[in-house]
């Protein structure tokens, strides 16, 4: 069978030796990502951007946040003209990485509607502390809002009535693997192995959880679908999204009223537990290198996996969400102006060529289909009993505009 290794870190062996010598890859991918000591975005190690570890639509430029703009003012207004109760209007960013995406939008809404930003508070949802540090240092001459920094268990207590926002976070919430084994499902572990002054991490197999196993029961029944789906080979492995179900209903919680868009990689059941993709989707990312061998670099490397929509869509739809819609990205961005805005380039003054041809290549970064094109965005909405039949429009979906 395949197996993964890595040299391990002493403060890796530190927690894998209290954890009893294993842990699953899910405690894994936790203490890689946000372990508060040591993981690679609770230190603020990972960089995101052209010249960090690897980039995100809104790392690419203003253009990204200004196409949003379109559809989140839209839905500001109609929510404001809903607002019968007079509640502050708010736009919750969850997982905002280096705030790039916050800076823009706050800018595309003054630019476009001063009044409405007026109304408008603005919340950052992030668990790392590294990188609420760039958070704070990014927004801190950004004066012409409110912008507070709150966790999901405080705005479940107090929730909010706007829009929450969730780009490339779900990616990041750590994920149980799976592994088939002669006509059986396993769960992966990742294994300490010393050898005289060198230690190493390979990934092992344990027994399935009776939490797993109940989940993946459940999707089965519910969806009317095999889990695993074809014939299988041993080793085959893939991943199993235990913490998004827990997460919609928190998110659920969050929020008096709107709607949830989310912007992921995400595939549908029948591509994403299929025998031919037989280790999954998950990928590590560090210095804008993509390498399918996530136990190096502990700690410094970000591990990421993709979405299944039909898993998705169960879990937020148990939690109380009611689906909007969904398209690709490319779609969605062609139908907020992108372009009308890839046309407006070739006015810009001879002098500013250098930005016009950075901006053109962002924007077709943006919408191509092998790359972030291909994400999806999936919209969700919450109703409630003072307007129980909420009818947002939702531009993202219309067709576009040429
Ligand atoms: C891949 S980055 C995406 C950043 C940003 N949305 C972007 O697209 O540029 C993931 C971000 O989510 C944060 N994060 C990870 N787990 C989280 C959680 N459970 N709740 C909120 N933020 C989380 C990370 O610290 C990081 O800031």
């Amino acid at each position: 069978m395949y197996t993964l290794s890595g040299s391990c870190p002493k403060w890796l062996e530190q927690r894998i030796n209290a954890a009893g010598g294993i842990i699953s890859f899910h405690n894994y991918m936790e203490i890689a990502l946000n372990d508060p000591d040591h993981g690679a975005y609770a230190k603020g190690h990972l960089r995101i951007g052209r010249e960090g570890d690897f980039v995100t639509s809104p790392s690419l430029g203003s253009d990204f946040a200004q196409l949003l703009s379109v559809q989140i003012i839209d839905w500001l207004h109609q929510l404001d003209q809903l607002n019968v109760q007079g509640l502050p209007l708010s736009f919750v960013d969850i997982g905002p990485g280096e705030g790039d995406l916050v800076i823009d939008l706050i800018s595309a809404i003054d630019a476009a509607s001063p009044e409405l930003l007026s109304k408008l508070q603005f919340i950052l949802v992030e668990v790392n502390e590294g990188m609420e540090r760039k958070q704070r240092r990014k927004l801190k001459d950004v004066k012409k809002i409110p912008i507070y920094w709150r966790t999901l268990e405080e705005l479940s207590l107090n929730p909010v009535y706007g829009i929450l926002f969730a780009h490339e976070i779900l990616d990041a919430l750590p994920v149980e693997r799976i592994v088939y084994f002669k006509e059986k499902l396993y769960r992966q572990g990742i294994k300490l192995i010393k050898d005289k002054d060198k230690s190493t991490i390979v990934s092992t197999t344990l027994p399935l959880t009776q939490c797993i196993s109940n989940s993946i029961n459940d999707i089965a029944n519910e969806l009317q679908l095999e889990i695993p789906l074809d014939e299988l080979s041993d080793g085959w492995n893939s991943e199993w999204h235990i913490e998004l179900f827990p997460w919609f209903k928190k998110v659920f919680n969050s929020l008096i009223q709107g709607p949830l868009l989310i912007i992921d990689y995400a595939l549908e059941f029948r591509r994403y537990y299929n025998n031919k993709r037989n280790s999954g989707t998950i990928i590590g990312y560090k210095e804008q290198n993509v390498t399918s061998n996530i136990l190096n670099d502990v700690g410094y490397m970000d591990i990421t996996s993709h979405l299944c929509i039909e898993t998705l869509y169960n879990f937020a739809i148990k939690s109380g969400w009611h689906l909007i819609g969904e398209c690709r990205q490319g779609q969605a961005l062609l139908s907020l102006g992108l372009a009308q805005r890839l046309h407006s380039l070739q006015h810009l003054p001879s002098n500013e060529l250098k930005i016009a041809l950075e901006r053109r290549e962002a924007l077709l970064r943006l919408v191509d289909p092998t790359t972030l094109g291909d994400f999806r965005w999936i919209a969700f909405q919450k109703n409630n009993t003072f307007n129980d039949n909420l009818n947002l429009r939702n531009l993202f979906l219309e067709e576009p505009i040429v």
